[in-house]
């Protein structure tokens, strides 16, 4: 596990682009922390760095919203599983279909059963430290091999 200090939203940015920079179809990016602690805001930075100009809604009513080719360098889905009242709900949205050959962000991943046991899935979790944030990452093993934190 790696502690990244993120005292402002710079630092939030600069996080989301190296992530972004590493991705490939298939991984997770599974954002924890509790409400209003920066999930959506690296959420936006990492789209923003794959290509993605103009908004990103917050997925907390759709809960699923999509990104595609070209506006993007792959395709996304950032998610957001706060209102998922069950994980078998999931099958209802259709979530796999979505999730084949792209990236999925992921806000309270607990709320859809978590992500952790895939080796794409890279957890982040966020905590308030005063006014500041601090992102604890947690590699799967498909990251490992990255560059990002050796
Ligand atoms: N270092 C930082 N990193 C990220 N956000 C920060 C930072 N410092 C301050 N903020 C602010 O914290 C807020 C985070 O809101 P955001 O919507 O990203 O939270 P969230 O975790 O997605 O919440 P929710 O659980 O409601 O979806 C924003 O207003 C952002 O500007
Ligand atoms: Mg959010």
């Amino acid at each position: 596990m790696i502690r990244i200090d993120l005292p402002d939203l710079a630092a939030t940015t600069a996080l989301a682009e190296m992530i972004a920079g590493a991705l490939v179809p298939g991984d997770v990016v599974a954002l924890h922390g509790d409400l209003g602690v920066g999930k959506t805001t690296l959420a936006r930075a990492v789209l923003a760095a794959l290509g993605h100009h103009g908004e990103v809604p917050s997925p907390s009513f759709a809960i699923i919203e999509l990104y595609e080719p070209p506006a993007v360098r792959l395709p996304v889905v950032h998610a957001d599983f706060y209102r998922l009242n069950r994980p078998a709900d999931l099958a209802e949205i259709g979530l796999d279909d979505y999730r084949a050959g792209a990236v999925l962000l992921a806000e309270w991943p607990d709320h859809a059963g978590g992500f952790a046991h895939e080796p794409g899935c890279l957890t982040l979790r966020i905590e308030i430290r005063d006014n500041a944030r601090r992102a604890i990452v947690d590699p799967g093993p498909l990251w490992h091999n990255r560059g990002l934190w050796t």
